[in-house]
């Protein structure tokens, strides 16, 4: 089942692409270059890699997502396929993925399909939560989870620098940059950001939890963690970053 709400992700929780930005600059891409955005969501990144002249294709498993990226940039190319499997005719100077990988638990499967769809010294730029990602919030979902009886389980694939560099390496990838770093990330509405964030994101820790708990729950975790990840009235999303640029040689 497709999860994804592609409008409430643009509504509230926009920072997820506007933080990418800078990423842009980490991959340089050039005019002409051929450049795959894996996890390329609704498009926004896709579409500024593109202006810079780039042939661009962006890829998502959501079809949701890929419907409002194609929507909204007619003149990308879009197409829905997964990160552990996807195969697409060509190879490209660049891959660029931000915010994506982290949701790909096979990560040396996602690994091997970008080495190979990379050019000999094409280069590899993503970010992903990084070790210790969203730490506050997991926390807290985990204990009001448990005291109302139900199991949480941790889902997402949150790698310290040295995990993840060893899996690249492995790969035959060539490490040229890494940056490890926390980025509060500043969420909508304070008084519902982390309900919000959960409700969009972590859908998958509620699977067969009834909706009155479901809110408590989301109820409770918002009240816990507002003194603590609020800051001038502001309420900030706990995110650690894991970048890495890396070269297939
Ligand atoms: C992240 O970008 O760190 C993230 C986004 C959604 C869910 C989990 C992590």
């Amino acid at each position: 089942m497709d999860q994804w709400n592609a409008d409430l992700y643009k509504e509230k929780h926009a920072f997820v692409f506007e933080y990418g930005n800078s990423l842009i600059d980490w991959l340089q891409p050039q005019a002409g270059e051929a450049i795959l955005d894996l996890g390329c969501g609704t498009g926004e990144l896709t579409a500024q890699l593109a202006q810079k002249g780039a042939i661009v294709t962006g890829i998502d498993a959501s079809a949701a997502m890929i419907k409002s990226a194609s929507a909204h940039y007619p003149e990308v190319t879009f197409a829905v396929a997964d990160a552990t499997t996807f195969a697409l005719p060509q190879q490209f100077d660049g891959i660029f993925s931000n915010a994506t990988l982290h949701w790909v638990p096979e990560k040396e499967k996602a690994i091997a399909r970008m080495y190979t769809h990379l050019k000999k010294g094409g280069r590899l730029v993503i970010e992903m939560g990084g070790k210790g990602n969203v730490q506050h919030i997991l926390t807290a979902l985990e204990k009001a989870m448990q005291q109302r009886g139900y199991t949480y389980e941790p889902f997402w694939y949150f790698p310290s620098p040295a995990e993840y560099i060893t899996l690249l390496e492995k790969a035959g990838f060539k490490i040229d940059r890494v940056h490890f770093f926390d980025r509060p990330s500043k969420l909508v509405d304070p008084e519902t950001g982390i309900s919000d964030w959960l409700e969009m994101f972590g859908g998958h820790f509620f699977a067969g939890v009834p909706e009155k708990d479901k809110g408590a729950i989301l109820q409770q975790v918002q009240h816990e963690l507002a003194p603590k990840l609020m800051r001038n009235g502001d309420l900030y999303a706990d995110y650690v970053r894991l970048r890495v640029a890396a070269t297939k040689i």
